[in-house]
């Protein structure tokens, strides 16, 4: 469960949303659409806790403070945050882990054949390399990452921008999997990759309408 009651946000001088409301109930699947630089990043932030509201609350599975929304969502963002750490840290954050789990993430995360290419596979350190990996094979570890968090909520923001037609298509068959039953945010430029979501929203001018 997502409620947004009356948000409002900006970065300085510049406002983004005015009293945004919103509720979406647990197990439902959201698209977001609109224009470049209308604020579904902002937006997706917000709901994840890494940002807070000028005004207004958000309330995710029942908890209000950012520190705590953050430990309830799974997030994949525009631009991947990756860790100083090898492949397999950068999945696992740190938590204990089966191997059966990784095998079947990084399968589905279509980082299989990459990560046998290399000769230390899932140890391989992308610390000082992380510049040096494409924007796909960084995007797929952060896929990896929201599976193997596999929180009841996520948050998806062009989680396969960054992958050719037919990677993203597999990767975008996955996700669906993954996340079914689970309550979806999902921001994207394409909206054919929407399909059988629930509603479909287009920000503009700092408001959501239903499409
Ligand atoms: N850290 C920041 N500081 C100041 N302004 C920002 C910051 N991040 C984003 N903005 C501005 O806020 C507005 C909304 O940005 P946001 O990234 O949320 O847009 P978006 O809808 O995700 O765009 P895109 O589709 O290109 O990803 C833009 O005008 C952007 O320039
Ligand atoms: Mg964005």
């Amino acid at each position: 469960m997502i409620e947004l009651k009356n948000v409002s946000f900006n970065y300085e001088n510049a406002s983004i949303f005015e009293n945004l409301s919103l509720f979406v109930a647990e197990g439902e699947k959201i698209g977001i659409v609109g224009e470049s630089g209308c604020g579904k990043s902002t937006l997706l932030k917000l709901m994840a806790g890494l940002y807070v509201p000028s005004s207004g609350e958000i309330i995710v599975d029942g908890v209000r403070a950012p520190e705590e929304i953050i430990k309830k969502v799974s997030v994949v963002m525009q631009s991947p945050m990756l860790l100083p750490l090898s492949i397999l840290e950068n999945i696992t954050m740190g938590h204990e882990y089966e191997d059966s789990k990784i095998e079947k993430i990084i399968e589905s995360a279509n980082l299989k054949k990459w990560i046998d290419s290399l000769p230390e596979g899932l140890d391989t350190y992308i610390g000082d390399s992380a510049d040096e990996l494409s924007g796909g094979q960084a995007q797929r570890i952060a896929i990896a990452r929201a599976m193997f968090k596999d929180s009841k909520i996520l948050l998806l923001d062009e989680p396969t921008s960054a992958l050719d037609g037919e990677n993203a298509a597999s990767v975008l068959e996955a996700i669906n999997h993954f996340t079914e039953g689970k309550t979806v945010i999902h921001v994207t430029h394409r909206k054919k990759h929407l399909e059988g979501y629930d509603r479909i929203f287009l920000m503009e001018n700092g408001k959501l309408s239903e499409i």
